[in-house]
């Protein structure tokens, strides 16, 4: 080919790629116009933070890089609320947080001034501007963003894993998964179609309720699918209006399979470790049918296509995956390892709860924070609760924990 060829090629594929750009510029605006419209409030989710997913990559063989001087990126921060906890206990760790929107990051940058905060940083920008040069980071967290982002925002968080994470880093995308999601995709779908000439956002979210109604109460009973409508729909009733608009009205809302979430990230040279909340990929934890099962058509599987069986088992909607560099693939274990826990720190905080009609004989009932029950006849399961609870704020290592329980009066 000669040079005239070339230019001719090149300029044609820059025109190929303009519209493309345009769309993820006019995409990346009407998301922003929305989130500053609309604030999300900016909540800390624990199973994000360095901390945790620092204890999480232990499980599953991995090193990682120490939180008192970590240097943290989030990626879609809203307000900063998620990074926060951490910058205030970590005050020579540097985090940095982007979002599209302008409104949200000045409000979080207001609070942020007013605690006076020197170690975070909230900016202004779309994440897809972010290039190598931008800095290296140990720990990159995407809560909440993943799924409802264009292909290309998608593939950028994908390329900022990759270039910005420090060799011994640790990248987080969260995302809503299959088969979990198929439900709610035709809920979406009905109350998108039933919203779709609304004038504002209160009539939208009315008219998107209003189809819910047809989704639960009106249901045909020969509907094939009526089970899983109904329990998406209970569960959508029991969120408020605000997570409604976003979690099913958002312009972009694009559920995968963790096979597909697991093979974008291969492409860009970055390997799937597992779920930040370990436990979720133990089949044991779903009962021993889910266990037995799972392990006779999992066998010899690879560790990937192990969990994807498990969220056909379980129907996953929801995904929280830790992602390092593809060179670590060979330090991954291929489940979580449990003997390790023992080289983690604890800590908990449980009351007494009172005995209730269900409560059998010789049970004794703890509610932690959120409110869950925890029951159990198990005396050694008491006595770490106690101990844990009564050295709260405090985290004890196994060793003295393995000591405290033995004093903890049962
Ligand atoms: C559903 S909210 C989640 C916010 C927060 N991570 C959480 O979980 O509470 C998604 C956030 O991603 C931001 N966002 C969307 N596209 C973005 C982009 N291209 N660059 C930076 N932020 C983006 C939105 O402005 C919004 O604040």
């Amino acid at each position: 080919m000669n040079t005239d060829q070339n230019n001719e090629t090149r300029q044609r594929q820059a025109e190929a790629a303009t519209p493309i750009l345009d769309d993820t510029a006019g995409a990346n605006e009407d998301i922003s116009a929305a989130y500053d419209k609309q604030i999300y409030t900016s909540n800390a989710f624990p199973f994000t933070s360095p901390g945790h997913l620092r204890a999480a990559a232990h499980l599953y063989g991995l090193n990682s890089v120490p939180l008192a001087q970590a240097r943290v990126l989030e990626l879609g921060c809203a307000g900063g609320g998620n990074l926060l906890p951490f910058a205030l206990a970590y005050p020579q760790a540097q985090v940095l947080g982007v979002d599209l929107s302008a409104v949200q990051v000045a409000q979080g940058q207001q609070v942020i001034d007013a605690l006076g905060v020197k170690n975070l940083r909230l900016q202004a920008m779309s994440l897809t501007d972010i290039t190598p040069d931008f800095g290296q980071f140990d720990y990159i967290i995407a809560h909440g963003v993943f799924s409802w982002v264009p292909p290309e925002v998608r593939e950028a968080m994908m390329r900022i894993v990759r270039d910005n994470l420090s060799p011994l880093g640790l990248g987080y995308i969260s995302y809503n998964t299959y088969p979990g999601w198929k439900a709610g995709d035709i809920v979406r779908d009905a109350m998108l179609l039933h919203s779709h000439s609304a004038q504002t956002d209160e009539d939208k979210l009315a008219s998107a309720k209003a189809m819910l109604r047809l989704l639960s109460g009106g249901i045909a009973q020969t509907n094939p699918l009526a089970p899983s409508l109904r329990a998406a729909v209970a569960q959508l009733e029991k969120h408020s209006d605000y997570y409604i608009a976003h979690e099913y009205l958002e312009l972009f809302n694009n559920p995968c399979y963790l096979l597909e979430f697991a093979s974008m990230a291969e492409q860009h040279d970055l390997v799937h470790v597992g779920d930040s909340e370990p436990n979720i990929e133990l089949s044991v934890t779903y009962g021993q049918n889910v266990q037995l099962n799972h392990s006779l058509v999992a066998l010899g599987q690879p560790r990937v296509l192990r969990q994807q069986y498990l969220d056909f088992a379980v129907g996953r909607n929801f995904r929280k995956s830790l992602l390092v560099r593809g060179d670590r693939t060979e330090q991954i274990l291929i489940g979580p390892d449990l003997e390790r826990l023992a080289d983690l720190r604890w800590a908990a905080y449980f009351i007494e709860a009172p005995l209730d009609e269900a409560t059998s004989e010789g049970m004794t009932v703890f509610r932690n924070h959120q409110n869950k029950l925890l029951y159990t006849r198990d005396t050694l399961v008491i006595q770490v609760v106690k101990a844990l609870s009564s050295a709260w704020p405090v985290s004890l290592n196994f060793d003295t924990l393995l000591t405290a329980r033995t004093n903890a009066t049962i």
